[in-house]
Protein backbone atom coordinates (compact mmCIF):
# COMPACT_ATOMS: atom_id res chain seq x y z
CA UNK A 1 0.00 0.00 0.00
CA UNK A 2 0.99 3.42 -0.87
CA UNK A 3 2.20 5.48 2.38
CA UNK A 4 1.04 9.30 1.92
CA UNK A 5 3.06 12.19 3.75
CA UNK A 6 1.36 11.95 7.36
CA UNK A 7 2.39 8.32 6.90
CA UNK A 8 6.23 9.42 5.79
CA UNK A 9 6.32 11.97 8.38
CA UNK A 10 5.15 9.70 10.82
CA UNK A 11 7.70 6.94 9.90
CA UNK A 12 10.73 9.39 9.85
CA UNK A 13 9.88 9.98 13.71
CA UNK A 14 10.06 6.71 14.65
CA UNK A 15 12.91 5.48 13.16
CA UNK A 16 14.88 9.10 14.54
CA UNK A 17 13.71 8.16 18.06
CA UNK A 18 14.52 4.66 17.83
CA UNK A 19 18.89 5.72 16.28
CA UNK A 20 19.30 7.51 19.23
CA UNK A 21 17.73 5.49 21.83
CA UNK A 22 17.72 2.19 20.95
CA UNK A 23 17.79 -0.46 24.00
CA UNK A 24 20.01 -2.99 24.05
CA UNK A 25 18.46 -6.17 25.15
CA UNK A 26 19.47 -9.54 25.37
CA UNK A 27 16.80 -11.08 22.85
CA UNK A 28 17.45 -8.14 19.74
CA UNK A 29 21.37 -10.17 19.91
CA UNK A 30 19.53 -13.25 18.67
CA UNK A 31 17.47 -14.72 16.06
CA UNK A 32 17.40 -18.34 17.40
CA UNK A 33 13.25 -18.84 17.60
CA UNK A 34 13.61 -19.96 20.70
CA UNK A 35 15.29 -17.67 22.56
CA UNK A 36 12.94 -15.58 21.17
CA UNK A 37 9.79 -17.42 21.73
CA UNK A 38 10.46 -17.80 25.70
CA UNK A 39 11.99 -13.66 25.52
CA UNK A 40 8.42 -13.12 24.13
CA UNK A 41 6.23 -15.66 25.72
CA UNK A 42 7.82 -13.56 29.34
CA UNK A 43 7.58 -10.14 27.88
CA UNK A 44 3.73 -10.65 27.99
CA UNK A 45 1.83 -8.78 30.80
CA UNK A 46 5.58 -8.13 32.83
CA UNK A 47 8.13 -5.26 32.68
CA UNK A 48 11.09 -5.43 30.48
CA UNK A 49 13.20 -4.93 33.80
CA UNK A 50 12.05 -8.06 35.48
CA UNK A 51 12.33 -9.95 32.22
CA UNK A 52 16.19 -8.54 31.78
CA UNK A 53 16.66 -10.47 35.00
CA UNK A 54 15.00 -13.41 34.65
CA UNK A 55 15.59 -14.40 31.10
CA UNK A 56 19.29 -15.00 30.66
CA UNK A 57 18.86 -17.37 33.84
CA UNK A 58 16.11 -19.19 31.80
CA UNK A 59 18.16 -19.36 28.90
CA UNK A 60 21.00 -20.74 30.84
CA UNK A 61 18.78 -23.13 32.48
CA UNK A 62 16.93 -24.56 29.33
CA UNK A 63 19.15 -23.92 26.72
CA UNK A 64 16.86 -25.77 23.91
CA UNK A 65 13.18 -26.75 23.35
CA UNK A 66 14.66 -30.07 24.18
CA UNK A 67 15.87 -29.23 27.32
CA UNK A 68 12.84 -27.14 28.47
CA UNK A 69 10.64 -30.16 27.18
CA UNK A 70 12.53 -32.35 29.28
CA UNK A 71 12.46 -30.96 32.31
CA UNK A 72 10.25 -31.54 35.22
CA UNK A 73 7.82 -28.93 36.25
CA UNK A 74 9.10 -28.43 39.82
CA UNK A 75 12.61 -27.26 37.66
CA UNK A 76 10.80 -25.19 35.30
CA UNK A 77 8.52 -23.23 37.89
CA UNK A 78 11.35 -22.60 40.24
CA UNK A 79 13.56 -21.00 37.13
CA UNK A 80 10.31 -19.35 36.61
CA UNK A 81 9.95 -18.15 40.04
CA UNK A 82 9.82 -14.12 40.40
CA UNK A 83 8.19 -13.79 37.04
CA UNK A 84 4.60 -14.03 38.23
CA UNK A 85 2.10 -15.20 36.25
CA UNK A 86 3.05 -18.75 36.52
CA UNK A 87 0.88 -20.47 34.00
CA UNK A 88 3.27 -19.00 31.20
CA UNK A 89 5.75 -21.28 32.69
CA UNK A 90 3.46 -24.38 32.30
CA UNK A 91 2.12 -23.27 28.84
CA UNK A 92 6.20 -22.73 27.76
CA UNK A 93 6.82 -26.39 28.81
CA UNK A 94 3.98 -27.58 26.92
CA UNK A 95 4.77 -25.50 23.56
CA UNK A 96 8.18 -26.31 24.01
CA UNK A 97 7.22 -30.30 23.85
CA UNK A 98 4.34 -29.45 21.02
CA UNK A 99 6.84 -28.46 18.97
CA UNK A 100 9.80 -31.24 19.40
CA UNK A 101 7.04 -33.64 18.85
CA UNK A 102 4.79 -31.84 15.76
CA UNK A 103 7.25 -29.68 14.25
CA UNK A 104 10.85 -31.29 14.49
CA UNK A 105 11.68 -28.71 17.00
CA UNK A 106 11.40 -26.07 14.48
CA UNK A 107 9.50 -23.02 15.25
CA UNK A 108 6.60 -22.54 12.54
CA UNK A 109 7.07 -19.21 10.80
CA UNK A 110 3.51 -18.70 10.64
CA UNK A 111 1.89 -17.28 13.45
CA UNK A 112 -2.14 -19.12 12.36
CA UNK A 113 -0.07 -22.19 13.52
CA UNK A 114 1.98 -20.61 15.91
CA UNK A 115 -1.59 -19.25 17.79
CA UNK A 116 -2.76 -22.69 18.18
CA UNK A 117 0.22 -23.27 21.34
CA UNK A 118 -0.61 -22.86 24.73
CA UNK A 119 -0.13 -20.00 26.03
CA UNK A 120 0.50 -17.85 22.20
CA UNK A 121 -1.92 -15.53 21.51
CA UNK A 122 -2.18 -13.58 18.18
CA UNK A 123 0.27 -10.89 19.05
CA UNK A 124 3.21 -13.02 20.62
CA UNK A 125 2.80 -15.55 17.61
CA UNK A 126 3.03 -12.34 14.93
CA UNK A 127 5.88 -10.79 17.21
CA UNK A 128 7.97 -14.60 17.11
CA UNK A 129 7.64 -14.66 13.59
CA UNK A 130 8.75 -11.15 12.95
CA UNK A 131 11.49 -11.34 15.44
CA UNK A 132 13.20 -14.66 14.64
CA UNK A 133 12.29 -14.56 10.79
CA UNK A 134 11.96 -11.03 10.10
CA UNK A 135 9.08 -11.72 8.36
CA UNK A 136 6.38 -8.51 8.14
CA UNK A 137 3.71 -9.96 9.93
CA UNK A 138 0.62 -7.40 11.43
CA UNK A 139 0.17 -6.96 14.73
CA UNK A 140 -0.55 -4.49 17.99
CA UNK A 141 0.53 -4.75 21.04
CA UNK A 142 0.86 -2.46 23.74
CA UNK A 143 3.66 0.11 22.75
CA UNK A 144 2.32 -0.45 19.25
CA UNK A 145 -0.81 0.57 20.67
CA UNK A 146 0.21 3.53 22.25
CA UNK A 147 2.86 5.40 19.21
CA UNK A 148 -0.50 4.90 16.90
CA UNK A 149 -2.74 6.29 19.26
CA UNK A 150 -0.93 9.28 20.01
CA UNK A 151 0.15 10.17 16.70
CA UNK A 152 -3.24 9.82 14.83
CA UNK A 153 -5.82 9.97 17.17
CA UNK A 154 -4.81 12.88 18.60
CA UNK A 155 -8.92 14.19 18.08
CA UNK A 156 -9.85 11.57 20.35
CA UNK A 157 -11.57 12.07 23.85
CA UNK A 158 -9.89 10.47 27.21
CA UNK A 159 -13.22 10.07 28.60
CA UNK A 160 -16.08 9.71 25.99
CA UNK A 161 -20.27 10.27 26.77
CA UNK A 162 -20.63 7.17 24.86
CA UNK A 163 -18.70 5.06 26.65
CA UNK A 164 -16.16 2.81 24.82
CA UNK A 165 -18.37 3.59 21.80
CA UNK A 166 -15.70 6.73 20.56
CA UNK A 167 -12.41 5.05 21.80
CA UNK A 168 -10.12 3.63 19.42
CA UNK A 169 -10.40 0.14 18.34
CA UNK A 170 -7.70 -2.00 17.45
CA UNK A 171 -8.99 -2.74 14.39
CA UNK A 172 -8.78 0.53 12.98
CA UNK A 173 -4.95 0.88 14.59
CA UNK A 174 -3.94 -2.82 12.82
CA UNK A 175 -5.08 -0.51 9.52
CA UNK A 176 -2.39 1.80 10.03
CA UNK A 177 0.38 -0.62 11.15
CA UNK A 178 -0.16 -2.34 8.00
CA UNK A 179 0.25 0.96 6.31
CA UNK A 180 3.21 1.98 7.98
CA UNK A 181 5.10 -1.47 8.23
CA UNK A 182 8.29 -1.34 6.89
CA UNK A 183 8.41 -4.58 4.69
CA UNK A 184 12.36 -4.75 3.84
CA UNK A 185 13.28 -4.93 8.01
CA UNK A 186 10.14 -5.21 9.71
CA UNK A 187 12.21 -6.79 13.17
CA UNK A 188 14.21 -3.67 13.62
CA UNK A 189 10.84 -1.50 12.49
CA UNK A 190 9.23 -3.00 15.33
CA UNK A 191 12.31 -2.66 18.16
CA UNK A 192 11.44 1.20 17.25
CA UNK A 193 7.95 0.74 17.96
CA UNK A 194 8.30 -0.72 21.52
CA UNK A 195 10.94 2.19 22.33
CA UNK A 196 9.47 4.77 21.26
CA UNK A 197 6.02 3.26 22.91
CA UNK A 198 7.75 2.65 26.11
CA UNK A 199 9.16 6.00 26.27
CA UNK A 200 5.81 7.63 25.61
CA UNK A 201 4.25 5.64 28.52
CA UNK A 202 7.14 7.47 30.65
CA UNK A 203 5.70 11.14 29.32
CA UNK A 204 2.80 12.48 30.07
CA UNK A 205 -0.77 10.92 30.03
CA UNK A 206 -1.07 7.54 28.56
CA UNK A 207 -2.48 7.56 25.23
CA UNK A 208 -3.71 4.34 25.57
CA UNK A 209 -6.73 5.45 28.06
CA UNK A 210 -7.80 6.07 24.91
CA UNK A 211 -8.57 3.02 23.46
CA UNK A 212 -11.22 0.54 23.46
CA UNK A 213 -8.77 -2.28 24.80
CA UNK A 214 -7.54 -0.44 27.36
CA UNK A 215 -7.06 -2.11 30.82
CA UNK A 216 -5.73 -1.62 34.13
CA UNK A 217 -4.34 -4.30 36.01
CA UNK A 218 -5.84 -4.86 39.20
CA UNK A 219 -4.38 -4.68 42.69
CA UNK A 220 -1.52 -7.25 43.45
CA UNK A 221 -1.55 -7.18 46.98
CA UNK A 222 -4.41 -9.47 48.62
CA UNK A 223 -5.69 -10.64 45.78
CA UNK A 224 -5.70 -14.49 44.27
CA UNK A 225 -2.96 -14.37 41.76
CA UNK A 226 -0.79 -13.25 44.95
CA UNK A 227 -2.51 -16.27 46.76
CA UNK A 228 -1.60 -18.44 44.14
CA UNK A 229 1.89 -17.66 43.61
CA UNK A 230 2.84 -18.17 47.63
CA UNK A 231 1.16 -21.76 47.57
CA UNK A 232 3.14 -22.57 44.06
CA UNK A 233 6.13 -20.80 46.62
CA UNK A 234 5.46 -23.31 49.04
CA UNK A 235 5.11 -26.62 47.26
CA UNK A 236 7.99 -25.44 45.92
CA UNK A 237 9.82 -26.39 48.90
CA UNK A 238 8.45 -29.39 49.52
CA UNK A 239 4.66 -30.90 49.56
CA UNK A 240 2.01 -29.89 51.93
CA UNK A 241 -1.58 -30.13 53.58
CA UNK A 242 -4.33 -27.85 52.77
CA UNK A 243 -4.65 -27.28 56.35
CA UNK A 244 -0.62 -26.50 56.82
CA UNK A 245 -1.35 -23.95 54.13
CA UNK A 246 -4.43 -22.36 55.47
CA UNK A 247 -2.02 -22.07 58.54
CA UNK A 248 1.20 -20.88 56.73
CA UNK A 249 -0.34 -17.75 54.58
CA UNK A 250 -3.72 -17.22 57.61
CA UNK A 251 -6.13 -16.83 54.38
CA UNK A 252 -9.48 -18.16 54.77
CA UNK A 253 -10.14 -21.97 54.40
CA UNK A 254 -12.54 -21.13 51.55
CA UNK A 255 -10.33 -19.28 49.43
CA UNK A 256 -7.12 -22.13 49.57
CA UNK A 257 -9.58 -24.51 49.04
CA UNK A 258 -10.37 -23.06 46.02
CA UNK A 259 -7.35 -22.30 44.94
CA UNK A 260 -6.21 -25.31 45.20
CA UNK A 261 -8.69 -26.58 43.20
CA UNK A 262 -7.82 -24.58 40.29
CA UNK A 263 -4.31 -25.09 40.56
CA UNK A 264 -5.23 -28.88 40.53
CA UNK A 265 -7.52 -28.42 37.04
CA UNK A 266 -4.74 -26.46 35.67
CA UNK A 267 -2.11 -29.13 35.79
CA UNK A 268 0.07 -27.16 38.31
CA UNK A 269 -0.51 -29.96 41.52
CA UNK A 270 -1.38 -33.23 42.48
CA UNK A 271 -3.57 -33.96 45.61
CA UNK A 272 -2.60 -37.46 46.97
CA UNK A 273 -4.13 -38.11 50.58
CA UNK A 274 -5.14 -34.64 51.83
CA UNK A 275 -1.21 -33.82 50.93
CA UNK A 276 -0.78 -31.70 47.61
CA UNK A 277 2.51 -31.87 45.69
CA UNK A 278 3.63 -29.92 42.61
CA UNK A 279 3.36 -32.41 39.20
CA UNK A 280 6.41 -33.77 38.05
N1 LIG B 1 12.05 -6.38 21.85
C1 LIG B 1 11.63 -7.50 21.25
N2 LIG B 1 10.41 -7.86 21.71
C2 LIG B 1 10.07 -6.94 22.62
C3 LIG B 1 8.94 -6.77 23.44
N3 LIG B 1 7.91 -7.63 23.39
N4 LIG B 1 8.92 -5.71 24.27
C4 LIG B 1 9.97 -4.87 24.30
N5 LIG B 1 11.04 -4.99 23.56
C5 LIG B 1 11.11 -6.02 22.73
Amino acid sequence: MKKNKKHEKFIDTVWKYYVKNKRDLPWRKTTDPYQIFVSEVMLQQTQVSRVLIKYPFFINQFPTFKQLAQASITEVLKTWQGMGYNRRALYLKKAASIIINQYNGIVPDDPVILDTLPGVGEATACSIVAFAYNKPTVFIETNIRRVFIYHFFEDRKLFTLRGIDGKVDDREILSLVEQTLDHDNPREWYWAFMDYGSYLGKTGENPNKKSKHYTIQTQFEGSDRQIRGKILKLLLEHRRTEQEMIEELKVKKKRVKSILDSLEKEGFTLKKNDIYCLVN
